[in-house]
């Protein structure tokens, strides 16, 4: 199975920004970790990471075709694209967001996300683990369903 992996924007400044929210690991560190987990479940994974609306959507179009799962983490995106919502429904891949903490927990505005409206499953609160489950779920327990 081929995940991709998507990160976006503020993301690639783990580790520094916000370290009380965010802990103090980096994002080579993030990418590391998700390389092990997909390595766990005998997957292949593609890392993406941008700052830039229009360079999520397009990455998430290559995949139509070439990657069979997607795991998102939108950031700040979660809460305002409806082009990158858009985006996931047009690839129909399996999808699940995740988010490193927990937004119930934080501002109003971050209780929204339009992305997971395309997405079977959302994990947050959890730190890096939550890409784990993430993983996790594309490859073992949506199969058993
Ligand atoms: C985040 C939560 C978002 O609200 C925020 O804009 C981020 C990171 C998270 O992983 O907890 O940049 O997606």
């Amino acid at each position: 199975m081929k995940i991709l992996v998507i990160n976006g924007p503020n993301l690639n400044m783990l580790g520094i920004r916000e370290r009380e929210i965010y802990g103090e690991r980096s994002y080579a560190e993030l990418c590391a970790f998700i390389e092990g987990a997909c390595a766990e479940e005998g997957a292949e994974c593609s890392i993406f990471q941008s700052n830039h609306e229009g360079a999520i959507v397009d990455r998430i179009q290559a995949a139509f075709g070439t990657e069979d799962a997607i795991v998102i983490n939108p950031a700040a995106y979660t809460h305002t694209s409806v082009a990158i919502l858009d985006a996931l429904r047009a690839v129909a891949l399996p999808a699940v967001e995740v988010h490193l903490s927990r937004l119930a927990e934080r501002e109003d505005f971050r209780r929204v996300s339009y992305t997971s409206l395309a997405c079977e499953k959302t994990i947050d609160g959890l730190g890096f683990e939550g890409y784990r489950a993430a993983i996790r779920y594309l490859t073992r327990e949506r199969k058993e369903k």
